[in-house]
């Protein structure tokens, strides 16, 4: 490089991006506590596309679509997955994919790639089908359901038979409830508090650990028998190869299957439990929704093969990534300074990539705080990361075309017999890991 050639960072260093000014040593902890969704609102409204939020220590927001691809994608060497959080989720996710990082993670990723392919989709969907449909079976009309509880364990039935297979026997009932222990300890206020308090819910986290773990590895000693005959998930996952044609250890094995069963069945719950509140406060979407199915299905129910043909069922699911992103902000480490436009990020920093911001942004959406499925069946230009609900670049989610299928097939079956209606408009939610409702979200059931 000539020795006169000015490169971005030259220009800026040290110039640190603006953001509100904090207290000594919390920063804006208190702030972001008080209100995560207003303040990360507050800050891009008035600090722009990089902000130093100062959330307990060198925290950044950066809410460009440019500078989202930079860090995902083009940049993405110079990055790597934040420390924060991680820490809380280790402990049930062992080193399984969404921990993990380096040449373990590439490792795992190539292995694991298999058991999302198209073809394997295929197996899942049946499974998927047959699930919605017997949770549409079981309501009864004027039933006052929990939406999200509901989605919840039928998206749980449908990982945990999509991994396991369908002879379960009564180990299916007792996987979900192993699982439901651990999972209590990510709702609330255990969220925050240290593992190794002997809090209820921690001493719940162990005995559902230590249960579900004792299930898994039955699973894998009797599935290394027929793996190699089997569809299901897990087998697929025992007899995959890295590029040196080694297969994974039990270890390994267990980390993956839990990780999955962890990052598959809560964020696709959400995607649905948002996109019934959002059709039941739109009728008008679902009217067009329920037209959509008899012209397509008519009558039927319907399968993978159907799923091309409905496009606004699957522009349904697509706005309401977009309003409530299950997934509200992806966070990453820099591991050098990085500068974004005119300012620097130190090297060390948290940076935060939020969905929530840019999936609705008035320079990339028209009328952005409007539920309108109906803006994706239309032809207009934006960035590409101006929407990201399952991240993007080399760690983009494994389980991107699984959820996708999983919540359009959920989505036509249930709507195809019911119309769920709101018992209230309002939806107060928090960003916990997820973005997540904070009370029950009732709907009324109604028969078609
Ligand atoms: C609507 C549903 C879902 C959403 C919104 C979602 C969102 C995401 C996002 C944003 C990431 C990237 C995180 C990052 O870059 O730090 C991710 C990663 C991941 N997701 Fe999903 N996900 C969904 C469903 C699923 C399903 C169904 C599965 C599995 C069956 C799954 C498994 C994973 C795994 C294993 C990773 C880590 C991938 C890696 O780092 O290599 N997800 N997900």
């Amino acid at each position: 490089m000539a020795s006169n050639t000015i490169t971005e960072t030259d220009v800026v260093a040290g110039r640190r991006p603006p953001g509100p000014s904090g207290l000594p040593v919390v920063g804006n902890l208190h702030r972001y506590l008080r209100g995560p969704l207003a303040f990360v609102e507050s800050c891009a409204r008035e600090y722009g596309d990089v902000v130093y939020t100062n959330v307990a220590g060198e925290t950044y927001m950066v809410a460009h679509p440019d500078h989202v691809e930079r860090v995902l994608v083009t940049d993405d060497h110079r990055f790597r997955k934040a420390e924060l959080g991680q820490g809380r989720l280790e402990p049930i996710f062992g080193n399984g994919l969404v921990v993990s990082d380096g040449e373990y993670w590439r490792r795992q990723r190539t292995r694991m790639q298999p058991a999302f392919r198209p073809d394997r989709i295929a197996a899942y969907a049946e499974v998927m089908r047959r699930q919605a449909a017997a949770t549409a079976e079981r309501w009864v009309p004027g039933q006052t359901i929990q939406v999200d509880e509901e989605m919840r364990r039928l998206t749980l039935g449908i990982l945990v038979q999509s991994l396991f297979g369908t002879d379960l026997g009564g180990r299916e009932a007792e996987i979900r409830e192993a699982f439901e222990l651990v999972m209590g300890r990510f709702e609330g206020v255990n969220t925050w508090l240290p593992g190794w308090l002997p809090t209820p819910a921690n001493r719940r986290f162990e005995r559902g650990r230590e249960r579900l773990d004792a299930i898994v590895y039955d699973l894998i000693d009797e599935r290394r028998e027929s793996a190699a005959d089997r569809d299901d998930l897990l087998s697929t996952l025992l007899v995959a190869e890295d590029e040196r044609g080694e297969r994974m250890t039990d270890e390994a094995v267990r980390d993956e299957v839990v990780t999955l069963l962890a990052a598959g069945h809560d964020t696709t719950a959400l995607a649905l439990t948002y996109a019934w509140h959002l059709l039941g406060t739109h009728p008008d979407a679902t009217d067009r929704l329920h037209a959509e199915l008899e012209e397509v299905l008519d009558g039927a129910t319907p399968t993978l093969a159907d799923l091309s043909a409905l496009e606004y069922t699957e522009a349904v699911v697509s706005e309401a990534l977009r309003l409530y992103p299950p997934t509200h902000a992806t966070a990453r480490e820099a591991t050098e300074d990085v500068a974004f436009g005119e300012y620097v990020v130190p090297g060390g920093s948290t940076i935060f990539l939020p969905q929530w911001i840019l999936h609705r942004d008035g320079r990339w959406w028209d009328d952005p705080e409007t539920f309108r499925p109906g803006r994706w069946l239309e032809e207009r230009d934006r960035p590409e990361y101006a929407y990201f609900p399952f991240g993007g670049g080399p760690r983009h989610c494994i389980g991107h075309r699984f959820a996708t299928v999983e919540a359009r097939l959920v989505l036509a079956t249930i709507a195809s017999c019911w119309r769920l209606e709101p018992a209230s408009s309002d939806l107060s939610i928090r960003p916990v890991i997820t973005l997540r409702p904070t009370d029950p979200v009732e709907m009324v059931v109604h028969k078609r």
